[in-house]
């Protein structure tokens, strides 16, 4: 196939999505060294490693060879691919829609091109326009509301670029238009000016206001946010109707999108991957009066839910994907602050952002805070941020008497909703824990309890989502039907057929396999516990009873046959086991990695007994009256609980190897 022309578009989100360290890891083994990453260069032999890979310039560059370029580079060297191939494919895998160019489209793309151009140019002027017109007469009552009102100092005025956009309908048109000579159309397009309705002509957009550019992440100004200079929260008070806006911003245009961009990122990004943290807070002012109190890692999310792509953005500068979000907490409330959240609720679920909520006392935010406090004081609060799960789980129980049977019941469910969200297990399971802990309300031995009310009440919505790969995830939360039946869920009974066929096969195929799983299920002290299998083990460890004193099963070429001969009395088991007696394709890739299979095949084995023993001992507990035999309850409280705790390391380590097996 023809690789067809790719647009501009395409390729500037490519390079915007593919991170550069996520791109390099699936071929390179990474550490953090610094603020960057170092591994052995791929593109060279060496012993230790030369090459790193900066996540902030987005580059990489080897010491040893010279090596150097950006994410597709990067794939393209070493895949010896071309460019357009090489954008297609991590388009496909950062989920980029793909956009051509036709032959008759390249035209309009270099108009285009010129076109942005002259429109970055065009915002540049006007904000020097702007920063000049503060410094004017005319600008005098903006640089004292700036001075007095927002108590910053000249230095931060310039570091933000503000200004003033005087009162006339026509002076930045006039401006730039008939003094700099820029064509009207191009000032429209950029959101400067607007045509009038009536006559023709054309007349500013902002004006009387006090100007606060945007920029881009490179610094460069995209568009303008105007704020009033009259007091309307005051005149929306005393009476809402005819109000004009607070703050007026920029249209969407060629080079601004709202919800793509982070107002002060710019001056942020350095902070940000410093800290290994950002902070977002609500309005301009308030990163403006962060960043003057030395809080520089800060950004303003432009008065609207955070957007997926403002958030990819951010954590691209950050290593350990670290959010801290700043809004005002009276009118946040759950509902707002959800609201605000937006989009990214799916990602902090997954543990993909370690997202933190700060409010500020009083319902302040962080512009007027800074006003009362000390930066000092703004950040030890920023540092005992909670998380975004335990801040929810917080706004749940708050003013709550969990004493009473109706808050007690309202408050499980939330939780339980809550809980449901959490993608990731070990996240989910350390939370069920902690909301067992509050709903038992400080008697430790009702934590047990609580933790299977918990599991059974979320365990439906987990099964529901289960794919093959995650079946062991879902048997093992899937606790509730643990209480009530003996026999294994279909998931376990699969995987438990798996595994143990896969071991049978393996040691009746690979000799040399045969001691080890004879000595794995020895130190385990483990069973076959399908019946047909179980048979099947007797009647090897029978025939192989003379090989057993010396262990020397490996020198047992005939077993197969053997147990062939052995079998034809049992006919019925037969049928259940002689599939094991042949190895086809797909088994035998199986029986290749024999020494992992074995593990991962024990691991499964040892797991469904530990669950066996574990729901034993429950049973055993939930039976036994605390008030009548004291001893038994606690020893039988313990054992369960040591076979929990078993099960939990268990789960962590050979999740992996398990799933290996599907
Ligand atoms: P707010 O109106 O919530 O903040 O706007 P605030 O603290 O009261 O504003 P100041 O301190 O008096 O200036 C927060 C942000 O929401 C956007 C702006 O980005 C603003 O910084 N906003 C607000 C608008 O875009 N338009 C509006 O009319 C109001
Ligand atoms: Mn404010």
């Amino acid at each position: 196939m023809q690789i067809p022309r790719l647009h501009p578009d395409t390729i500037e989100e490519v390079k915007l999505r593919a991170d550069i360290v996520d791109v390099v890891s699936e071929y390179v083994v990474l550490r953090k060294r610094g603020k960057d990453f170092v591994g052995l260069c791929p593109f060279h032999d060496e012993k230790s490693p030369s090459f790193t890979v900066s996540q902030t310039k987005q580059m990489y560059y080897c010491f040893g060879c010279q090596a150097g370029g950006n994410a597709i580079k990067f794939v393209m060297e070493l895949g010896k691919r071309s460019f357009a191939d090489v954008v297609l494919d991590l388009a496909r895998r950062y989920q980029v829609p793909v956009q051509t160019l036709e032959p008759e489209q390249r035209q309009e793309l270099q108009r285009q091109l010129s076109l942005r151009e002259q429109l970055y140019e065009v915002l540049a002027t006007s904000a020097q326009f702007y920063q000049h017109a503060l410094r004017q007469s005319q600008g005098q009552k903006a640089l004292e509301y700036l001075q007095s009102n927002r108590q910053l100092k000249e230095e931060t005025i310039q570091q933000f670029g503000l200004g003033y956009a005087p009162a006339g309908w026509e002076t930045l048109y006039r401006y730039l238009v008939e003094d700099k000579h820029y064509p009207a159309q191009i000032l429209e397009k950029a959101g400067l000016i607007k045509p009038r309705r009536e006559g023709g002509g054309y007349y500013d957009a902002f004006r009387n206001r006090l100007m606060i550019p945007i920029r881009d992440f490179q610094g460069r100004v995209i568009a303008f946010g105007g704020r009033t200079l009259t007091d309307v929260d005051a005149q929306r008070a005393a009476s809402p109707e005819g109000v004009e806006p607070k703050y007026l911003n920029s249209p969407e245009t060629e080079l601004f999108s709202k919800g793509k961009t982070l107002f002060a990122l710019d001056q942020a990004k350095g902070g940000i991957s410093q800290l290994d943290q950002a902070v977002v807070v609500e309005g301009y002012f308030d990163a403006i009066a962060l960043h003057a109190a030395g809080i520089n890692n800060t950004v303003a999310s432009l008065g609207t839910a955070l957007s997926l792509e403002q958030v990819r953005l951010i954590l691209r500068y950050t290593e350990s994907k670290q959010l801290v979000l700043n809004f005002d907490a009276d009118k946040a409330g759950t509902n707002a602050a959800e609201r605000a959240i937006g989009e990214i609720a799916e990602l902090a679920y997954k543990g993909e952002v370690q997202l933190k909520i700060l409010n500020l006392p009083d319902g302040k935010d962080a512009d007027e805070y800074l006003h009362s406090h000390t930066p000092e004081d703004y950040a030890e609060l920023l540092k005992n941020a909670p998380l975004w799960l335990d801040w929810q789980i917080q706004q749940i129980i708050q003013d709550r008497d969990l004493k009473q049977a109706t808050d007690f019941q309202q408050v499980t469910q939330q939780l339980v909703k809550l809980l449901k969200n959490i993608a990731n297990s070990d996240t989910r399971n350390y939370y069920v824990s902690y909301c067992a802990e509050i709903l038992s309300l400080g008697d430790t031995r009702l934590i047990p309890l609580r933790i299977e009310n918990l599991l059974t009440q979320i365990a439906p919505a987990t099964a529901a989502y289960t794919k093959p790969v995650s079946a062991r995830k879902a048997w093992g939360n899937n606790k509730s039907s643990l209480l009530t039946s003996h026999s294994p869920l279909p998931t376990e009974r699969s995987l438990l057929e798996h595994a143990e066929a896969l071991l049978l096969r393996i040691y009746l195929h690979c000799p040399e396999q045969r001691q080890a799983i004879i000595a794995e299920l020895e130190e385990r002290d483990l069973q076959f516990s399908l019946s047909h299998h179980r048979f099947l083990w007797q009647q090897i460890l029978e025939i192989s009873s003379a090989n057993v004193e010396t262990r020397n099963f490996a020198s047992q070429p005939d077993l197969i046959s053997r147990l062939q001969d052995h079998f034809l009395e049992f006919s019925n088991e037969m049928g259940l086991i002689s599939h094991l007696f042949h190895v086809d394709e797909k088994n035998q890739k199986e029986i290749l990695r024999t020494p992992q299979v074995v593990q991962a095949a024990i691991a499964c084995m040892d797991l469904v007994m530990l669950e066996k023993r574990y729901r034993h001992f429950l049973e055993l507990w939930q039976q036994t009256d605390p008030e009548t035999e004291p001893e038994r309850y606690q020893s039988y409280y313990q054992a369960f609980y040591a076979e929990k705790i078993k099960l939990q390391q268990i789960d962590r380590q050979r999740l992996f190897s398990i799933t290996e097996l599907l």
